[in-house]
């Protein structure tokens, strides 16, 4: 097998050919302002009125918001990032343990994005976990550094109650009862990928992750509080989204989207990386159980001037295989999935 790990926190001197992307593919770093005013959503604010209409108002214009005050504490958050980055600081011989290019396997090492599928790779190694129900997974986990399995644990049940409590949000914003997300996405399976994004010495030619939606229903991003790297298209232009203090990045995925009936938008994103420093981040997606049945949710789309269903009614199993035998950067995976006009 031919590893092509980056994953060293060292500096490098020399782009591979694999990552140089045509002209026509590159990230125009020039172009990218900043995104000064994501949405800032205060979860500790007592008017919860208030919450839903800004967790709405986000996810409608935006897809992409951030919460303060989310309950998951700075001492954890802190954790989590020290044991991410110190499991990419071991030696290769010991990260190796965990080296796979199957997206089937529950725990693995990897590198870029699909391995055997790319035409390039992507200047990204990345630890991806199934982390749900624990007890299943976590005796599998890296148990190096020795610390791994207790820190990443409460963490991911941590982030877990967080994103029940954001479903619930999403849910009242769109009109439905407050359990409707959680009731139809069944029992919700729970990924992480750690991502290290080691310096590159030409980031103007190559992704960290190149654009993408994510196939999950939401994604809890934790960004490493130094290092800037992700972007959101807007209106045509990638944004920016520089880290806030004490705050994770939620983006809906493809199945809120298709839940929505379209009202809410599974919006394209990328990372990039740069020159001087390694980034880490940590995204924590929350999936529908493979056998949920998602479909527009009919009181989105059963009243008599309301909108026909967009999407055909799809199993979450189906819209993964479909989402992992593509390349991450082609046209949205929901297209796919659409209805056709009568
Ligand atoms: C992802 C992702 C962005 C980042 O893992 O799906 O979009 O900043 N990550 O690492
Ligand atoms: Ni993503």
């Amino acid at each position: 097998m031919d590893i092509q790990l980056l994953c060293s926190w060292e500096r490098h001197e020399k782009l591979p050919e694999k990552y140089e992307r045509p002209e026509s593919d590159r990230p125009r770093l020039w172009e990218v302002c900043d995104w000064d005013n994501v949405p800032i959503i205060d979860m500790g604010c007592e008017e919860r009125g208030r919450i839903v209409k800004e967790v709405g108002e986000a996810c409608k214009s935006y897809g992409f918001f951030q919460v303060i005050n989310h309950g998951v504490s700075k001492e954890l958050v802190e954790k989590m990032i020290g044991v991410g980055k110190h499991f990419f600081e071991l030696p290769l011989e010991e990260k190796l343990k965990f080296y796979s290019d199957d997206p089937s396997k529950t725990v693995r090492l990897s590198t870029s994005f699909n391995v055997r599928k790319e035409q390039f790779h992507n200047w990204r190694d990345y630890l991806r976990l199934h982390c749900y129900p624990l007890s299943n997974y976590s005796p599998h986990w890296p148990s190096n550094p020795p610390s791994f399995r207790e820190i990443v644990s409460e963490y991911c049940m941590e982030v877990r109650k967080l994103g029940y409590r954001i479903e619930e949000l999403i849910s009242e914003s769109l009109g439905l009862e407050k359990e409707y997300i959680r009731e139809a996405l069944g029992e919700q399976g729970q990924h992480m990928a750690i991502n290290c994004y080691p310096p590159c010495p030409q980031p103007e030619l190559t992704y960290g992750l190149p654009g993408h939606t994510d196939p999950n229903a939401l994604t809890i991003l934790l960004q490493d509080l130094h290092v800037a790297g992700l972007q959101v298209l807007k209106d045509g232009n990638w944004l920016a989204v520089n880290p806030h203090p004490n705050a994770f990045v939620i983006n809906i995925g493809d199945q809120l989207q298709a839940l929505s009936n379209g009202v809410y938008k599974s919006v394209w994103h990328r990372a990039v990386v740069n020159v001087d420093n390694p980034r880490l981040s940590v995204a924590s997606f929350l999936c529908p159980c493979d056998d949920a049945l998602i479909t527009p949710a009919p009181p989105l789309t059963q009243n008599a001037h309301g909108p026909a269903p967009i999407y055909r009614p799809f199993t979450y199993a189906e819209y993964y295989n479909t989402f992992w035998s593509r390349n991450l950067d082609q046209q949205h995976c929901l297209e796919l999935f659409k209805n056709h006009p009568p």
